[in-house]
């Protein structure tokens, strides 16, 4: 308390002694590193003239036309840009004078000239026909500042990928890490291995649909070449040992065990990998890097690295012999060995590897960059054992994860270089990763866009200047430039909270939208299980009764214009929604689903185990007891549960549904293994499985209860783990 009064006395003497400056400030994302504004302004209203240095003129005319794309036929006096090349200055830096008659640019490459004509670029976007005079300095805080974007999961047509370059570059990114193959499908044509894009870039739907495509290497040459006048570098990403599957679909002798395969429709983390103790296989990815090498100048190449299962190795005789006969202790040497094999042979090409942080188990090959994603202490070990790092933890740059886990002000929070390694040089920058499962093409700018613009700035502006709420007022304005460059961004955060409380009939309830954001509207409906639209529309702020179990799908508008899919929130009006609850178990931490009332609360969990609703825990049986108001006639009882096994969640082996009328006599019995044993499932599923009884009996009191089946089995990846269970809700369908 007395701390936070002295600070307040302190900020009022700071306002009374030091007014804040009148100066403008520019409108610009990223922030540049200096702006010393002056008084005039430069009228911009007439066609840009560009004065180019001698030896930039190959640049010229592509630079004219990045200049001019937002603003064709202007009518006013010429405005004259003069560049001039200052050797001195760092390859990317540059500086702007803007006056009334015109500006300049120096910088020290071609690189950093590019830089300013965007910056020209944005602030003419809202600049309405003037900029404000003054001198900009600017550089980047870091070089690596990259996008990565899985074209394996599903396809991206090269168009989209070029939108996305000059995306990128509009934000003065420096990087498209192309991820171009995975178990779902491998991307890039390579002339020596055919089957990788006949056979390996397809795949059959669950619903039985084709999906694929790849790049051809003219496709891949012109995207290179495209990105490259944008000053942004493509990073090929081959996937090894591990996400592999579409290969060894195409030449199954790939593989440990040689036996075919399909390329797989869904997501995880598969067991089949390139065989390590195959010379064949280690050939295969050479010739594979050789053409990769020959149509991607980059200087790095990424070599994947992650999430590869050693199960196949540790029963693959091959594999064995090249253990002893290399002298290894186990599996995850033989991985450093590989991936050590593939290094040295980027390295005598001139090229230098980058591989997820996995690569640092059993030992970091020499010269690797370790790319961070498991949080930052990968890229922190890295950094001590005077390697390189690029910082993408899950926690801030996943961008296929959904604004409720980051939104734009956590990406914004985002600090690249942790404590005690700043100034090391070592961390080469940050990327922000899309991966693409749940993200078709359609989908990927809504997500995307807006957090890249903020990952722009954290990647490119010095910490000094970073300030959210500035940030935030600069941000409106460049919802104009998204709007020109019809970006079809997504939402900054959670755009609507629902409340929802029991209505006046014990099976109802009464549920209200509330606008989480400004400029958020739209209205919902509620559908049955049935798919029959019981409500009317219902408005935002207003409250609403709804009965029965269904799905409450809300469409959203921002400023008034539609956005994207309708958010969905399964409910359940039920008689026992928000009765007291009794737990048998522990609140975890990690997904307390609501709380104490949260299996009894009339809102359910959804298809997302991180949807906030489900509540789990982890080696424990879990149970839940409900008192009813009054005794009722209870017609029946369900329960959902949740199984996804590549993430420990398993089904629990045996459950039990009661009732009572007293609570102290009970009906009902244990219904042991209510699901088929868990197998290995190459397809893991994440589904939800819902549990009934009927009951047809007069009750007070009805419980549930579920017994954790067990540590994760034998196949498991994390056999012997804690498996978790994960529950919501206790529906009781009954006659008030
Ligand atoms: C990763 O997300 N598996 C790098
Ligand atoms: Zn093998």
């Amino acid at each position: 308390m007395e701390k936070s009064v002295l600070l307040f006395a302190f900020a009022l003497l700071l306002g009374a002694c030091a007014p804040v400056a009148e100066t403008p400030p520019l409108d610009l994302i990223p922030h540049p590193t200096s702006w010393d504004p002056s008084q005039n302004t430069c009228d911009i209203s007439g066609a840009w003239e560009l004065d180019v240095p001698t030896e930039w003129h190959a640049d010229r005319r592509f630079w004219s036309n990045w200049l001019s794309a937002d603003s064709g036929g202007k009518e006013g006096k010429a405005v004259s840009v003069i560049i001039k090349q200052s050797p001195a200055m760092e390859s990317e830096a540059y500086a702007l004078a803007i006056r009334p008659d015109g500006i300049t640019i120096e910088a020290g490459s071609t690189h950093g000239a590019f830089h300013a004509l965007t910056t020209l670029r944005s602030l003419a976007l809202t600049g309405d026909g003037a900029l404000p005079c003054g001198n900009l300095a600017d550089a980047p805080r870091f070089a690596h500042r990259g996008l990565l974007l899985d074209c394996c999961r599903h396809f991206m047509e090269p168009e989209f990928v070029k939108r996305t370059i000059d995306l990128l570059a509009l934000h003065k990114m420096s990087v498209l890490h192309w991820h171009l193959t995975e178990d779902q499908g491998w991307r890039v044509e390579i002339d020596a291995y055919p089957e990788l894009t006949q056979k390996g870039a397809w795949r059959t739907q669950a619903d039985g649909s084709r999906h694929g495509g790849f790049y051809t290497k003219e496709q891949i040459r012109d995207i290179v070449a495209y990105a490259a006048e944008r000053h942004i570098e493509v990073i090929a990403e081959i996937e090894l040992p591990g996400h592999s599957r579409a290969a060894l679909a195409a030449y199954p002798w790939l593989g440990c065990t040689g036996e075919a395969m399909e390329v797989p429709h869904d997501w995880g983390v598969f067991k089949d990998i390139y065989c390590a103790g195959q010379d064949t296989t280690l050939a295969f990815l050479k010739t594979v890097l050789d053409e990769v090498m020959e149509l991607f100048p980059s200087e790095y190449i990424h070599i994947g690295g992650d999430e590869a299962p050693k199960v196949r190795w540790e029963q693959c005789p091959k594999c064995q012999k090249r253990i002893a006969d290399e002298g290894l202790h186990d599996a995850h040497e033989l991985q450093s060995w590989f991936i050590g094999e593939i290094g040295r042979y980027l390295e005598a090409h001139g090229r230098k590897m980058i591989g997820w942080d996995e690569i640092l188990e059993g030992g970091l090959p020499a010269g690797a960059t370790v790319q961070s994603w498991r949080g930052m202490d990968g890229g922190r070990d890295a950094v001590a054992m005077g390697h390189d790092a690029i910082m993408s933890p899950t926690s801030h740059c996943y961008f296929d994860y959904p604004v409720e886990s980051t939104d734009l002000e956590e990406v914004y929070g985002f600090e690249p270089e942790p404590e005690g390694l700043e100034g090391s040089g070592r961390i080469l920058g940050g990327e922000c990763n899309m991966w693409s499962e749940r993200a078709p093409q359609p989908l990927v700018e809504s997500k995307v866009f807006p957090r890249l613009v903020a990952m722009a700035e954290v990647l490119w502006s010095p910490p000094t200047t970073r300030n959210w709420s500035d940030f935030q007022a600069r941000m409106e304005s460049h919802y104009t430039r998204l709007d020109a460059w019809e970006v079809a961004y997504g939402w900054e955060t959670v755009p609507m909270a629902l409340e929802w409380e029991r209505g006046a009939t014990s099976n109802s309830l009464d549920v209200q939208l509330v606008p989480a954001m400004s400029g958020v509207g739209g209205t919902g409906r509620f559908v049955l299980q049935n798919g029959q639209v019981v409500s009317d529309a219902l408005d935002m702020e207003e409250v609403h009764t709804i009965q029965g179990e269904g799905k409450l799908q809300v469409a959203l508008t921002r400023k008034g214009v539609s956005m994207g899919e309708p958010l969905t929130f399964p409910l359940a009006g039920h008689v026992g929604a928000f009765q007291r609850v009794e737990l048998d178990h522990s609140i975890n931490a990690y997904y307390p689903g609501r709380g104490e009332q949260g299996l009894a609360d009339g809102r359910l969990g959804s298809l997302d185990f991180r949807d906030g609703s489900w509540q789990a825990t982890q080696g424990e049986h879990m149970g839940i007891a409900v008192e009813l108001e009054a005794p009722i006639e209870v017609d029946s009882l369900s329960m959902q549960v949740y199984r996804y096994q590549d993430a420990w969640i398993f089904l629990p082996d045996s459950v039990r549904f009661q009732w009572s009328p007293d609570g102290e006599h009970w009906d009902g019995e244990w219904w042991v293994q209510p699901f088929a044993a868990p197998t290995f499932d190459p397809n893991d599923a994440q589904d939800v499985q819902r549990l009934a009884v009927p009951v047809g009996e007069t009750a007070r009191w009805v419980r549930f209860e579920a017994r954790n089946p067990g540590p994760c089995p034998e196949w498991h990846d994390a056999a012997s783990s804690a498996t978790w269970l994960f529950l919501d809700e206790l529906v009781v369908h009954g006659q008030p």
